[in-house]
């Protein structure tokens, strides 16, 4: 199909996560950012800023759950040689149709692998990226532990791995909220400390961190319109007559944040583990004998 060939229409069609703006006048729509476009658009903002500071230029890159793309975009847009962007589609609802659209309306060469659980990046991802992206995931999990030593074997010595997500700041105890029963919200929010030490379990060491809260959000909300601050209101309204009284509750008692980490593997001896790490991990340790 030429882009030509693309309607507004088929746009519409498709279920979007993230909004684009095509160069020829076409949009892509997400009715979940509909639902709640001033804060997507300010979370967007800030993850962009973040990744902006990151040297992408001439490096390899792997997005782990892309969705429709948006991050591996901006990372080929950033210099990238090389993007690989990566799904298991089975966990939103949408499908790679959307990405697809997008990488040929951008006239992208980011290079989609659809059907990769970040559970399965061992053996059906080859060769070690220069930056491996993980925006939005590790919540969404059962397994949270399992999928960052997944990312472990995507590094070579130089890499850098950008993490991001909920959490709960608490730089001192080691705790998440685990939520099993109520599939509208996070599964697994960290503490800080937690999210810390899972990466350094897995044979990472923290480089950077910040945190949404402390982000400049006047540039972002000043690009948000007034229509869409309505359309806030409007939707919190539908979406309180939705939601059971005790799920809203459950919902405004969830007083987290949102946290962006780079970090930078190591190899060594990992004072975590006592025993033979999971996951295949005893790799990076230079022991012999646990
Ligand atoms: C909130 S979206 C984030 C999308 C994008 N990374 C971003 O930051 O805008 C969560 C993404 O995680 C993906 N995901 C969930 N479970 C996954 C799994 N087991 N393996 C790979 N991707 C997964 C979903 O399919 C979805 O694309």
């Amino acid at each position: 199909m030429t882009d030509n060939a693309i309607t507004q229409q088929q746009l519409d069609e498709l279920n979007w996560f993230h909004e684009f703006d095509f160069a020829n006048g076409l949009k892509a729509r997400s009715r979940n950012e509909a639902a709640n476009r001033p804060f997507f658009q300010v979370h967007r903002s800030f993850i962009k800023n973040c990744l902006e500071k990151i040297d992408f230029n001439g490096k390899t890159v792997i997005e782990v759950g892309c969705w429709d793309g948006y991050f591996s975009f901006l990372a080929e847009e950033l210099g990238a040689k090389s993007v690989i962007a990566t799904d298991d589609y089975s966990q939103n609802y949408g499908s790679s149709k959307a990405f697809k659209i997008a990488k040929q309306l951008k006239k992208s060469k980011v290079n989609l692998q659809a059907n990769t659980s970040v559970y399965d990046l061992s053996h059906k991802i080859q060769g070690k990226f220069d930056i491996i992206l993980f925006l939005g995931v590790y919540y969404h999990l059962h397994s949270p532990y399992s999928a960052v030593a997944q990312l472990r074997s995507l590094c070579h010595p130089n890499s850098l791995v950008v993490v991001e997500g909920d959490c709960l700041q608490d730089e001192e105890n080691a705790s998440a909220k685990l939520t099993l029963d109520d599939p509208h919200v996070s599964k697994f929010i960290p503490t800080t400390k937690l999210l810390k030490d899972m990466l350094h379990s897995c044979y990472f060491k923290v480089e950077a961190m910040a945190f949404l809260s402390n982000f400049d959000v006047s540039d972002a909300i000043a690009s948000v319109k007034r229509d869409a601050l309505f359309e806030k209101l409007r939707t919190s309204v539908d979406r309180k007559k939705q939601y059971s009284q005790q799920t809203t509750e459950k919902l405004h008692k969830e007083n987290h944040d949102r946290v962006l980490i780079v970090a930078k593997p190591f190899w060594g001896e990992n004072q975590y583990h006592c025993y033979r790490p999971p996951f295949g991990l005893d790799r990076y340790d230079t022991r012999t004998k646990y």
